[in-house]
């Protein structure tokens, strides 16, 4: 009885570690983002020459997903047109293309020159 007792204990301690685990690393919320990426600002922010460059980036690399005018797929795929993009500092918003959120079918974006993560952030800002 004892025995069966601590098992379930230590079954039930093991998959909560587990579940911990899994939200760690699907965990990539914008709270967790750290403060000096938070505070980084763009620096080509309304330059309207960004703005072309980043409606090629976003043509090229995200209108397959997030669809014409960011206005999302109506399923998993959200619109770039919120209150939470508008919310969000630019550097919120350069450290979550740089991450990405695979689990969730975001990929990350840690590849492409960092003027063009800039340049598609001052786009998504024209259009919000
Ligand atoms: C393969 C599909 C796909 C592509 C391509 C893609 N995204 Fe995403 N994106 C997603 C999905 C799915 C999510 C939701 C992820 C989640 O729930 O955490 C997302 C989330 C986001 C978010 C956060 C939105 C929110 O409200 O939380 C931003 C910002 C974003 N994407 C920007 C971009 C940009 C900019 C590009 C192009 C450089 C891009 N994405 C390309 C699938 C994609």
């Amino acid at each position: 009885m004892r025995r069966s007792a601590s098992m379930t204990f230590t079954a039930l301690s093991a998959a909560l570690g587990a579940s911990l685990a899994l939200a760690a690393v699907s965990g990539l919320h914008w709270e967790h983002i750290p403060a000096k990426d938070h505070a980084r600002t763009n620096p080509l922010a309304g330059k309207p020459e960004a703005t072309t460059a980043g409606a090629v980036v976003y043509r090229d690399h995200c209108l397959q997903c997030h669809k014409a005018n960011a206005s999302g797929d109506g399923h998993n795929r959200p619109t770039l047109r919120s209150n939470r993009i508008r919310n969000a500092s630019d550097g919120d918003l350069e450290w979550f293309l740089r991450q990405g959120d695979l689990r969730h079918g975001m990929p990350s974006w840690s590849s492409l020159p960092q003027a063009q993560r800039w340049q598609v952030i001052t786009y998504l800002r024209s259009i919000q």
